[in-house]
């Protein structure tokens, strides 16, 4: 059987497909994204396909793929559907790329509440000129109340980081209670309206789904508080971004940080990198060197279970 690898992925993970035994691997060797003809090219007689999530995989796509894993936990990138419609088995990386993405939540919402990147930036140009009482002065989360849009493995993942800090209140939101997911935090299960409301720090880590897209929009901001933090590490697309642009352009709240916009990456001329309260990282959630190991690892197992009728590690369930 044939197999086709989209990018340069972690060693480990090619060497899953290479000792399997009966398997050619054909991989598109580079750090930057497969172009489409050779996309198309590439999966065309191959039995399965190994791709990212900046691959679009449609219709066309699956005409040539057979079985097919994703190394990442979102599965927006995918057309849904026609897998389904289909019965196309797919692989996908939960779990192993929890804690790194919680992590990073968590170093992403401090950056964004202390002004970090803007602190360094006044040391580099010299704006540090003395201890002063009223400079660079952000928000902390003792005392504070927290709302996480999307209660799953990450967002409470990152509550748990969060807790020790000294956070009052954690609140939630989703498709509907979880009680199982918030008894260790306590939370509660609120509707978008009351989280955007009484949240001084919002993190989003919900999947982008039709009934996500676009769902922090002006109406949301609006609600916010002014001094309150908004931090997204899942899809860009769950915001609307120009009415996030507006909150922080008019002060309608505090600061934000982002691992995730669209497009990605965002073109350098982009009115949110023109503000000083944004703090933008390059989608590196689960970038650590043991997380992408495992990811890569996990997507080749999938793949291969897949692909011989096994029980998969981890499948998508649709
Ligand atoms: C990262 O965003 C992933 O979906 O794995
Ligand atoms: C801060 O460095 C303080 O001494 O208060």
């Amino acid at each position: 059987m044939a197999v086709f690898v989209t990018r340069r992925i972690p060693a480990e993970g090619l060497r899953v497909l290479s000792q399997a035994g009966g398997f050619r691997v054909q991989q598109w060797d580079s750090e930057e994204p497969v172009p489409r003809a050779e996309l198309l090219a590439g999966v065309a007689g191959k039995q399965g396909l190994l791709c990212l999530l900046s691959d679009r995989i449609d219709r066309e796509v699956l005409d040539a793929a057979g079985g097919l894993s994703t190394m990442s936990v979102g599965f927006d990138h995918l057309a849904l559907d026609e897998i389904k419609k289909r019965g196309v088995r797919v692989g996908y990386t939960p779990d192993v790329l929890t804690d790194a993405t919680a992590e990073l939540s968590v170093a992403l919402l401090l950056s964004a509440c202390r002004r970090l990147p803007e602190a360094v930036e006044q040391v580099k140009n010299g704006g540090w000129t003395t201890w002063k009482p009223l400079w660079m002065c952000g928000y902390g989360l003792s005392d504070s109340t927290v709302g996480i849009i999307g209660l799953g493995r990450i967002g409470q993942a990152v509550a748990r980081r969060l807790k020790p800090f000294g956070v009052k209140k954690f609140l939630y939101t989703g498709s509907g209670p979880k009680p199982e997911s918030g008894a260790e935090f306590e939370a509660e299960f609120v509707s978008l309206t009351r989280l955007a409301e009484e949240s001084d720090f919002v993190v989003v880590t919900c999947a982008l789904t039709p009934a996500t897209q676009g769902m922090c929009n002006k109406d949301f901001f609006t609600r916010m508080k002014k001094t309150s933090v908004f931090v997204n590490t899942s899809r860009g697309s769950v915001v609307n971004q120009e009415d996030l642009y507006n909150a922080l352009a008019h002060g309608q709240i505090a600061a934000a940080g982002l691992d995730v916009t669209t497009p990605e990456p965002l073109p350098t001329d982009h009115p949110l990198l023109s503000l000083k309260n944004c703090v933008i990282l390059p989608h590196i959630g689960s970038a650590t060197y043991a997380t992408r190991s495992t990811m890569a690892v996990l997507a080749a197992k999938n793949l291969l279970a897949g692909l011989r009728g096994e029980a998969m590690p981890h499948e998508l369930l649709l």
